[in-house]
């Protein structure tokens, strides 16, 4: 929850509550990846396996630590892991104008949708979630 509460502006209104990664993580499918340098968590993803679709659900890497390449590395696990859970394609939401996009799209996924307003801002303010998605030719 550290890095959770460190990586996200709160003005988007993308950060999980406590009570939610807690509802989450027991359920089947659900693995959590974390990140450490010299035993300091320093990121995360969620991710979530159902059928043969995985979802990432979260990746966050703390502020101090941005921009040294631990996103794309948990991005990287979680593309092996969900492989290796079965999965044949691979999903994400990600609010539009975040700058993980670039991370996404280098990675290989693909604008598949859009959802209105998906995200709920600090000031009551609204913003799209774009869905973005892997399939079998893009599978690392
Ligand atoms: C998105 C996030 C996980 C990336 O983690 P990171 O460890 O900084 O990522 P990397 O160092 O692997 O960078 C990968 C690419 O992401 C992009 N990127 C990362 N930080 C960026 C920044 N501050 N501004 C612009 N682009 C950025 C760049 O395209 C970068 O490519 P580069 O190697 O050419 O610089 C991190 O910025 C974060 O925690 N953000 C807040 C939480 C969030 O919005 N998560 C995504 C939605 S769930």
């Amino acid at each position: 929850m550290a890095v959770m509460t460190d990586s996200f502006d709160p003005r988007f209104g993308e950060a999980w509550t406590m009570a939610q990664c807690a509802g989450l993580l027991p359920m089947p499918g659900v693995w959590l990846t974390i990140a450490r340098e010299n035993e300091t968590v320093s990121g995360f993803a969620l991710a979530r396996l159902v059928a043969d679709e995985a979802e990432l659900l979260l990746l966050a890497v703390k502020t101090a630590a941005q921009c040294r390449g631990i996103g794309r590395i948990l991005l990287e696990h979680f593309e092996d892991d969900a492989l290796a859970r079965g999965a044949m394609r691979l999903h994400l939401e990600v609010r539009e104008g975040n700058h993980a996009l670039s991370l996404y799209e280098r990675a290989g996924f693909g604008l598949v949708g859009r959802r209105r307003d998906y995200y709920n801002g600090q000031k009551g303010d609204r913003y799209d979630a774009l869905t973005l998605a892997k399939s079998p030719g893009n599978l690392r």
